[in-house]
């Protein structure tokens, strides 16, 4: 089969690598792609949300399936786009049509989800700007802290957590009438604040049946010991030693079973990845989001655990036999670490030469924001690389990464020293 995967992070490299393994594989595309797909598939130079272009990128070099990383192009409907082409219907897309994608195009929609089905999730209300009053009496009747949400998409900075109530009124404002974040928070979901522990669960679903992909758990914030300024991910470790089978079956009963049969039962016919923000509270699953995509670096720790046929597993959801796949995970954990661009997640300068990586056997280097630049491999972005590695622990696995990690360098490189700190 010709594949084309869209996007060019480290979670398309990682869909590569994985994709590359198949023996069912015969050419793969990655659009726009970076310098790790570049060596293991053909990139193409397009906008994933040019769906024009990608129309003509399937056609021309005959693709038989697409694979969607990000969220934009579900979000505005590529799958859709794919439909309604008497060119392109018979193309699976692995990845929702527009109904589906809303889970996380919309925190509103989500929340009404969640709520229609018994899925556990932090109550809510929401608010517009012509509520902006009945907001404030909301926010007077919770404890602080206050969680507030964008409703819309806003590159991942949409969630505020504010300890006064006074700021949390501001903010709600800002949200409201100043369009803080823009169209996004024209509706703005306030919710209870859940105390626990993250993680996430991934599920691959053909819309009937899923998979549960292993659990993961990432580090969001640009300095040691979870300080500082959110990031797309600064690393990421799987298994979650903490959910364990009694955890999981929680997650499945409460989480899983409604989430793709509420999907069934509402008419949403959903092909792809359902990526599950959980917060453990007390032993007790609850929803903080759902992502209709993988995450990023969640995917680089994921996917090298599956030990089945990735576009195997693909095809099950093209043609909606999931449940006849066979379907396997390596007990041993996966550890990776981002390397990321000096000031990264403010401004960062590209274009430095990155050196050191092409000599790693024992860890996965997996690419995020590079681009080839002549004969050289130079940074493209916040996030630059991700170094993957396995081990019987966490520390076993983290010492194989960090060890890699001394050997490569460009300039202002940064990254976390203490992945899984709270873990080990
Ligand atoms: P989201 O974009 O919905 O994943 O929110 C971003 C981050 O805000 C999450 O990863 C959590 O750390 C935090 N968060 C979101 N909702 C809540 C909540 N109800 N209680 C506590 N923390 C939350
Ligand atoms: N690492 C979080 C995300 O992909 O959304």
């Amino acid at each position: 089969m010709n594949i084309l995967i869209l996007g060019s992070g480290g979670r398309e490299h990682a869909f590569a690598y994985k994709l590359s393994q198949s023996k069912k594989i015969n050419k793969l595309f990655v659009a726009p792609g970076n310098a790790g797909t570049d060596a293991i598939a053909t990139n193409i130079a397009i906008n994933a949300t040019d769906f024009d272009a990608v129309k003509k990128v399937v056609l021309e070099n005959d693709v038989n399936m697409v694979v969607v990383g990000p969220e934009a192009p579900l979000v505005d409907g590529v799958h859709d786009f794919f439909l309604s082409d008497d060119a392109l219907k018979s193309i699976p897309v692995i990845g929702p049509k527009k109904d589906g994608a809303l889970l996380e195009g919309s925190k509103d929609f989500s929340k009404q989800f969640m709520q229609k089905h018994n899925i556990p999730t932090a109550q809510y209300q929401s608010f517009t700007k012509d509520t902006l009053e009945d907001g404030f009496a909301f926010l007077e009747t919770l404890q602080a802290p206050y969680v507030l949400k964008a409703d819309g998409l806003a590159a991942g900075k949409g969630v505020l957590i504010l300890n006064s109530l006074e700021e949390a009124k501001k903010e709600l404002s800002e949200m409201l009438t100043n369009e803080k974040f823009g169209s996004a928070s024209a509706t703005v979901v306030i919710e209870e604040f859940l105390d626990g522990i993250e993680l996430s669960v991934f599920v691959l679903t053909d819309g009937k049946s899923y998979k549960v992909l292993p659990s993961a758990k990432d580090y969001k914030r640009i300095g040691e010991g979870d300080t500082g300024l959110n990031t797309g991910g600064m690393g990421a470790i799987s298994p979650v030693p903490f959910a364990d089978e009694d955890f999981l079956t929680k997650v499945e009963d409460r989480i899983i079973k409604p989430t793709v049969d509420g999907l069934q039962k509402d008419g949403i016919d959903y092909r792809g990845f359902i990526f599950i923000g959980l917060m453990n509270v007390n032993g007790n699953p609850f929803v903080i989001e759902y992502n209709v995509r993988m995450g990023d670096p969640e995917t680089e720790v994921v996917l090298p655990r599956i030990d089945s046929d990735l576009l195997d597993l693909f095809e099950g959801v093209a043609n909606q036999n999931l449940a006849e796949k066979s379907f396997e995970v390596t007990s041993k954990t996966a550890t990776t670490v981002m390397l990321v661009s000096g000031g990264y997640p403010e401004a960062y300068e590209k274009g430095k030469t990155i050196s050191g990586f092409e000599s790693i056997d024992d860890s996965i280097v997996f690419h995020a924001g590079t681009k080839k630049d002549n004969d050289s491999v130079v940074s493209n972005g916040g996030r630059v690389m991700a170094i993957t590695s396995f081990g019987d622990t966490i520390t076993e696995a983290l010492t194989t990464s960090y060890k890699n990690i001394d050997k490569i360098s460009f300039e202002k490189m940064n990254y976390r020293k203490d992945i899984g700190f709270d873990l080990k």
